[in-house]
């Protein structure tokens, strides 16, 4: 098997090594090829460009395969908590009893947020999207806990308490956005469970927690847990390859998922759906605009950069969806509506010549409003639960013997050397 790629170039002839990750993908390493040949690659939006070498999740994107650490995400979300597949993410590999009690024991220690923060949170405008408070609230997590000397706890001390605040603060932008006071989280209650009651806790109704919420929660989070480099993932490893601190790259990613083509796409999806439904209830206007070249309109929810086929994420909401609304007995015309809108995109030629399939977000959505969560915080859930993702890849960036700090180069396409013209002789 060749081990290289010839290129050849300006009379000369050079040999590029090839790679080959565990299941077989190959890459040409370009990392040499500008000092020896005086060349870059052009490639927007990095479609075909490799950006590191990682361990963390495979995914087969004409396949539909996903794998965290190597576990099928069916597995995991059949079989596994959240907390579980945040230990496999950021520890490499399963959690022993102990380690995982352990793990618990430390979440529950560091999710109180510094009483000071709760000025901040008050004081940002009412109609401020909770995805730019929570952004802006994770970047001023280093001004409360200051870094600690030592490097290793200080690694150690801010994954905890990310992971274990994360859920505090975006329940406290919710409380607050109410005009509530903020439920402190119950160290008797597990990770979701705390989550949900500091949601939907109030002194005049105490929260009932329902097994099938709590799952359908557990869930919803590990399908989002990690997805490789993706442009959220990507900004933290990037911002984080300036060596900025952890806050500072997360902060980065939750900024970089709020888009409407990435993370945002749930609340998009939402927000389609119920104007289809306000407008008839005619899907099928939907997918005309979506293939109108002069229309800006897309199908929010269908479509991914790396799936050509059905994103295996969607395939699992889907199914929990049904069980959702099936055990807490409610009809919401909304799934009725994403499925016929579904049924008809899939037979239909335009999205199956561009391989358009629902992606995660086509369902979640319905998942969520059937928890309870209010549209505007959709894409905040999301950000729980790629935390642990980016976090594994921080990591993983920080130990990386071929770490680089990130820096791109361009085609420049603009003017060619220019003299300045005095403002008094322009014509
Ligand atoms: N509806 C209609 N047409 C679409 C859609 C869509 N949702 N998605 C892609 N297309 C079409 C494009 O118009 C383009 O058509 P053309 O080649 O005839 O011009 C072709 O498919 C390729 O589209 P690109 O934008 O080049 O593909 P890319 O890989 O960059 O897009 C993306 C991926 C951004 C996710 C896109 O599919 C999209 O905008 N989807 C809707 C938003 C969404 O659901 N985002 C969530 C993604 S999952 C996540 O981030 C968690």
């Amino acid at each position: 098997m060749d081990d290289y790629v010839e290129l050849k170039y300006g009379g000369k002839t050079y040999h590029l090594p090839l790679i080959t990750g565990t299941e077989g993908e190959k890459a040409i390493d370009i990392s040499r090829l500008r000092s020896e040949t005086g060349l870059i690659t052009l490639d927007p939006g990095y479609a075909n460009t490799g950006s590191c070498i990682s361990r963390i999740t495979y995914m087969d994107g004409e396949k539909g395969i996903l794998r965290y650490r190597g576990i099928p995400v069916e597995q995991l979300a059949e079989r596994s908590t959240f907390k579980e597949t945040a230990y496999l993410l950021i520890n490499g590999r399963l959690p022993s009893l102990q380690e995982l009690t352990h793990f618990s024991v430390m979440l529950n220690d560091h999710s109180l947020v510094h009483e000071d923060m709760k000025i901040f949170y008050q004081h940002f405008p009412r109609a401020s999207h909770p995805m730019g408070i929570l952004s802006a609230m994770v970047n001023a997590l280093r001004s409360f806990y200051p870094a600690l000397e030592n490097l290793e706890e200080e690694i150690n001390i801010t994954v905890t308490r990310l992971l274990a605040k994360i859920r505090t603060m975006a329940a406290m932008s919710y409380k607050i956005s109410l005009g509530h006071t903020p439920v402190y989280p119950r160290p008797d209650l597990a990770y979701c469970e705390n989550f949900l009651n500091m949601m939907f806790h109030t002194p005049v109704r105490p929260y009932e927690i329902k097994e099938e919420v709590v799952r359908a929660l557990e869930v919803f989070w590990i399908l989002h847990a990690d997805h490789e480099q993706n442009c959220s993932t990507s900004a933290v490893r990037m911002v984080g390859s300036a060596r900025v601190n952890l806050y500072a790259a997360i902060s980065s990613g939750i900024a970089a998922l709020w888009g409407p083509l990435h993370g945002g796409a749930n609340q998009a999806v939402v927000e389609m759906l119920t104007a289809i439904k306000e407008d008839g209830g005619d899907y099928r206007k939907a997918i005309a605009r979506a293939k109108d070249r002069n229309d800006p309109f897309r199908l929010m929810g269908f479509g991914h950069r790396v799936y050509k086929t059905y994103d295996p994420r969607a395939r699992i909401m889907k199914k929990m969806c049904d069980q959702l609304l099936d055990a807490l007995n409610l009809d919401d015309p909304l799934l009725d509506i994403a499925k016929e809108l579904e049924e008809a995109a899939l037979n239909d030629d335009y999205f199956i010549e561009h391989n358009l399939y629902p992606n995660v977000d086509f369902y979640s959505g319905i998942v969520l409003r059937a928890i309870g969560i209010p549209t505007n915080m959709f894409t905040v859930m999301f950000a729980i639960g790629r935390l642990p993702g980016w976090i594994a890849q921080w990591k993983e960036s920080m130990d990386d013997p071929m770490w680089k700090l990130s820096r791109p180069r361009q085609i420049y396409m603009g003017p060619v050397e220019t003299d300045y013209i005095p403002i008094d002789q322009r014509g």
